[in-house]
Parts: C-alpha cells; structure tokens; sequence
C-alpha cells in the first residue's frame, strides 16, 4: 500500500483515504463520491479495528461482508483497496499508542472506554501509510471527526481531514453498519432517533436556544418509544465538545440511544452562518 501511494504521489495526483470497517452501505460510498470529485486515485481501505472494540462489544459479530463491499467499492470507482490482516496492523510487538486528551474521554469515550484510542491509533497508522492529500470522515461519527481533526493538527499532519453530512434512509435513520443487527421491530423504533432531533431542529428554527429545555424534549421524544433507552442526549460546542447552557455558535445535539441491545448515534448539526454573524443552520 506504501509502495502504490508513493507512487501516485511521486506522479504528482491528488491521493484520497477513505477509511472504513466494510459492510459497506450509502454513508460510506457517499464518501468515496465526495473523493472521487477531489482526488485521483482514491484508495478506501476495510479493517476492523480489534483495538477499538471494547472487551463486551460486538467486535466478533460485527458485520464482514467483504466479497459484496469489494463490489461497491468498484461500483463507486475507487481505485485500489487497503485490507490489511489484525496481525500485519498490530503484530506481536505492537506498543504505541496515540492518544487525544480530554475529548476522548467525553461522550462516546466515556461510553466506550478506550474505543477513541484505537481509532485514532489507527487512523494515524492507515495516514501514515498512505500519506493522502484528503482523507474523508462522516459527521454521523461527529465526535470521532472532531478528534481526528485534533490528531492531524496537534501532531502537524499533511492530511487534509474533510468532514461529510449523514447519510439517512428514507424515513431518517442514519445509514450505519449496525443497523444491520435491528430486527423489524427494532428497525421502526429506531426512527425516533431521528424524529427526537427533527424536533430540536424545529425548535431551534423557532429561535429557542436554551440547552435544557431542548434536551428534555429530545428526551421526552425518545421516552415515548418503548424500545430506546437513552445513553446520553447533550448540547455540546464543535470545538471541544462540552455542553453548552444556551446554543450560540457551532455545536451539536447529540445522542447515544439503545435499541434493544444494539446501541445507536446520530446529531444534529448546528452549523456556523457566515463569519461574524450569530446565525446557525441546523443540519440533520
Ligand atoms: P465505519 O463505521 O465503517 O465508518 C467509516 C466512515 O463512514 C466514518 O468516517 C463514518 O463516520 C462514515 N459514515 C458511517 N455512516 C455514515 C452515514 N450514515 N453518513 C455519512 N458517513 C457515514 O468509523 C469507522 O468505520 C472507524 O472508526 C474508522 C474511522 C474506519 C477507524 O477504524
């Protein structure tokens, strides 16, 4: 893999990563579509990280669907394909880490302890050996962009780290690869993710900007489905992700809902107006 995007640099192309974990869906080729208009080549890569799974999590049973992702991926027109073995990733005498402080710990990281610490260990390896001009992250994983972006400014990475919209099913669910272990059921009741934030969305376009009272609507919402238990629901700033009292610039709603045992995230986006205005749009 080093070897072939040497190569492409050397010949002076613009070289484009997407990272993924395979089972592949829409979010993910709508990445590859986001490169393929900045980049040639763009290289995607699958692997399942171990190191980012907690000991209770799902890394066993998380979905590989390689044969049929290879066939999107192709579809989508990337042009080489990264899937490296656990053992080449991580061998035996692996020990380096890399650590971002403070915003690994909230949120997701204090769901998950230690699962931002195998991302962006990763993630700074698969930059590392690509070396890309761009690499491609989605906003559905908002925390995890905002981190990554930290990580390539702090340790002065040339990667330039580009952040994606979600990509939703018709009825609002964020694409993700864990939708997969939702039964029908689950499947339905999973909308009121979504159905939680279109309220705060309306409410902010309404002009209300106090934090409580917009989270405990998003909770009412979510408590009315009999299905989700809520991990978290917070207002929270885009730069350092701590919650905010009153939604003033940049920032999200976000939440961590269960649905039965599969475990669900999705945001809205507060985005900044132009520079100098106090104006934000709100982006599901
Ligand atoms: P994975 O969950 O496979 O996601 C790969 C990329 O696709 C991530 O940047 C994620 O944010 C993006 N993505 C997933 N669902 C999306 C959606 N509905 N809309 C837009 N983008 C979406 O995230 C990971 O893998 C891993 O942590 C990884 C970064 C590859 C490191 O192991």
């Amino acid at each position: 893999m080093k070897e072939v995007a040497r190569q492409a640099r050397a010949g002076g192309r613009i070289v484009g990563l997407v990272p993924t974990m395979g089972a592949l869906h829409a979010g993910h080729t709508s990445l590859i579509v986001r490169a393929k208009r900045e980049c040639s080549p763009v290289i995607a890569s699958i692997f399942v990280n171990p190191k980012q799974f907690g000991p209770n999590e799902d890394f066993a049973k998380y979905p590989r669907t390689f044969e049929s992702d290879c066939e999107k991926l192709k579809q989508a027109g990337v042009d080489a394909l990264f899937a490296p073995e656990a053992a080449e990733v991580y061998p035996k005498s692996f020990s380096t880490y890399v650590h971002v402080e403070g915003l690994s710990e909230r949120l997701e990281g204090r769901s998950r302890p230690g699962h931002f610490r195998g991302v962006t260990t990763v993630v700074m390896k698969l930059l590392q050996i690509v070396q890309p001009h761009r690499a491609y992250f989605g906003r559905k994983d908002a925390q995890q962009a905002r981190l990554i972006s930290q990580m390539a400014r702090d340790l002065n990475l040339d990667s330039e780290i580009v952040v994606c919209p979600i990509v939703r099913e018709p009825d609002g669910l964020a694409l993700s690869s864990r939708n997969l272990y939702l039964n029908p059921e689950e499947r339905k009741a999973a909308t009121v993710l979504y159905q939680s934030l279109e309220l705060a969305k309306k409410e902010l376009e309404a002009g209300e900007r106090d934090a409580l009272h917009l989270q405990s609507g998003v909770r009412r919402k979510l408590a009315s489905e009999r299905l989700a238990v809520v991990d978290y629901v917070e207002i929270v700033n885009a730069e350092d992700f701590e919650p905010v009292a009153r939604v003033s610039k940049a920032g999200y709603v976000l939440l961590a809902v269960f649905i039965g045992k599969t475990r669900l995230i999705d945001n809205l986006y507060l985005e900044p107006g132009s520079p100098g205005s106090d104006e934000l749009a709100f982006h599901l």
